[in-house]
């Protein structure tokens, strides 16, 4: 596709100042190609070739919401994207489609970059409604998305995360989203990515890039960087 290809390492709660002292090493020395957009999140001592995205924010600008952060005091510590709508935010701390709707508009309306994740559970693939799923989750976003410029939609079916289970090629080209917003936006794949499975995944079509948690701990994350290559 024309589109960019888009790597993100999404680091959760992991690492401490040494490792990630060393990760940060390799990652400054890497070969990011000139048309891959890398993004990484959370925020430390990264080269300004690696954008930083915080994992979650909150929907509004400011107030008594203990615990939660505004995208205003994201872009204060110069990070310039957001991820939300993660599994683990849904399904662990209780989000719902419609608060990750509204985390989405007021994030844009905040000039944030939005990585938004979607992607069904193993009991919803199982009896056959991941179209389902999937497109109700796409629908709030959709519906709270006015310039589509600065979003990118990962998909990543939650029985593939941290599972050593990728989706098949097949599977991750055939997330089914609307035809408009596939046509406009980067649609990334996320679920047990590694160096050895990034390839073939990057060859399919409808695969504009990665959001990658455990393997972008690892030195291997500059070849998902390069995937394309
Ligand atoms: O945000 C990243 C996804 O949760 C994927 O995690 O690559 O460890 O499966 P994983």
């Amino acid at each position: 596709p024309s589109r960019k290809f888009f790597v993100g390492g999404n680091w959760k709660m992991n690492g401490q100042k040494q490792n990630l002292g060393e990760l940060i090493g390799t990652l400054n020395a890497a070969k990011v190609p000139a048309d891959t957009e890398v993004v990484c999140a959370p925020p430390t001592k990264l080269d300004p070739k690696i954008a930083v995205a915080a994992q979650n924010c909150y929907k509004v600008t400011n107030g008594a919401f203990t615990g939660e952060i505004s995208p205003g005091m994201i872009k204060d510590c110069r990070a310039t994207w957001v991820v939300l709508g993660h599994s683990e935010r849904r399904y662990v701390f209780g989000e719902s489609d419609e608060l990750i709707g509204q985390k989405v508009a007021h994030a844009l309306a905040e000039g944030l970059g939005v990585i938004a994740c979607i992607g069904e559970k193993l009991d919803e693939r199982e009896p056959g409604i991941t179209e389902k799923v999937v497109f109700e989750q796409t629908k709030v976003i959709v519906g709270n998305v006015k310039d589509w410029s600065k979003v990118v939609l990962a998909y990543k079916p939650v029985w593939a995360i941290g599972t050593g289970k990728t989706a098949t090629p097949q599977q991750a080209q055939e997330s089914n989203i609307s035809e408009a917003v596939a046509q406009s936006t980067p649609i990334v794949y996320g679920g047990s990515v590694t160096g050895a499975t990034c390839k073939e995944l990057a060859s399919q079509p409808d695969v504009d890039g990665f959001l990658v948690g455990g393997a972008s701990l690892k030195p291997e994350f500059v070849d998902i960087i390069n995937a394309k290559q």
